[in-house]
């Protein structure tokens, strides 16, 4: 699968390197308006390939994502030191004006792949810009939480992160919610587990981990600047996903129809993603705290979402 990459900036060609370094894409091709980067990266992430696979790795202009099965949008600004998500909101929903409608000139039945922050409403936008079916546009959601999340879990218990079945619901930023009501390790609730091999899930243990879920990105952007590894790598699994069609239970956003009150909003809860993009959504059981919560984050991304005119 050809899969284009708009936007080359940390996020975007640390996908290309993850999708390039796990062979999951034929072709990728970097579009930027800083068209000396996008080309730059190409050629810095096409002499990885000859190590481990056959991707052909190139720059262009949207005119070259002809034929792509999902194009990755990563342009617009991310945080700075001591700035929130949602504070980029009016100058990527400008940036994106401009994208969308040139990606499906180019691309008319790619796969639209949102990573630019505060990425549910920017999936929001962007499904609202193009006309697309929501199953067909995708936000990373919160695939990275989830996976901050799960290796904390693990790390707490001696046990790989891949092991550990928990998600990491709502908005991808503050008012996230970690579902540990049903979260297991193997087939074993979450706590019976903990208390199992003698590392109680207690409330300090539990407040610790949500605390470096939640506020893993502004830890990780005081130290360096800004997140893209993480990122990268779960945006080239959403791609395996799409590419394999391989039908994966992911925590991704896109708009939904309904959770709780809140009608038409953006927000991740697990969903099954395949060839077509979201085949179904699994709203998981939850205690009332966390329906509650989720109800809550739906409720602040829909009164965002409704300030941005389009
Ligand atoms: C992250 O969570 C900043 O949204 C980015 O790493």
């Amino acid at each position: 699968m050809k899969v284009g990459i708009v936007g080359a900036g940390m996020v975007g060609s640390s996908a290309g390197y993850a999708l390039a370094i796990l062979g999951i894409a034929s072709d990728i091709v970097f579009v930027d308006r800083n068209e000396a980067l996008a080309v730059a990266q190409a050629e810095d992430i096409s002499h990885a390939v000859p190590f481990v696979s056959a991707t052909t790795v190139l720059a262009g202009g949207y005119a070259d994502l002809a034929g792509a099965g999902v194009v990755i949008i990563a342009a617009g600004v991310s945080q700075k030191p001591g700035e929130g998500r949602l504070e980029l909101l009016e100058r990527n929903a400008a940036v994106f004006r401009d994208v969308v409608t040139q990606v499906l000139k180019a691309a008319p039945k790619a796969i639209l792949l949102i990573a630019s922050n505060p990425v549910d409403i920017m999936t929001q936008i962007a499904t609202r810009l193009s006309g697309l079916p929501a199953q067909r546009v995708i936000g990373s959601g919160t695939i990275l939480d989830t996976a901050r999340f799960r290796s904390l879990v693990g790390r707490h218990l001696g046990i790989a992160p891949q092991s550990v079945h928990a998600y990491v619901l709502g908005e991808h930023g503050d008012s996230e919610v970690l579902a540990w009501s049903n979260a297991r390790a193997g087939s074993v609730a979450l706590r019976s587990f903990a208390d199992q091999v003698g590392k109680p899930l207690t409330e300090a243990t539990r407040g610790a981990i949500d605390d470096g879920v939640r506020n893993a990105a502004y830890k990780i952007i005081n130290g360096k600047g800004s997140t893209y590894y993480g990122i990268g790598a779960g945006l080239a699994r959403i791609v395996k996903a799409i590419a394999h069609d391989e039908r994966d239970v992911l925590s991704v956003s896109i708009v939904t129809p309904r959770v709780g009150d809140v009608t038409d909003v953006a927000l991740s809860v697990p969903r099954i993603v395949g060839a077509g993009g979201v085949a179904a959504d699994l709203f998981p059981q939850l205690d009332e705290a966390e329906f509650a919560a989720l109800n809550h984050s739906a409720s602040l991304l829909k009164e965002r979402v409704e300030t941005v005119k389009l």
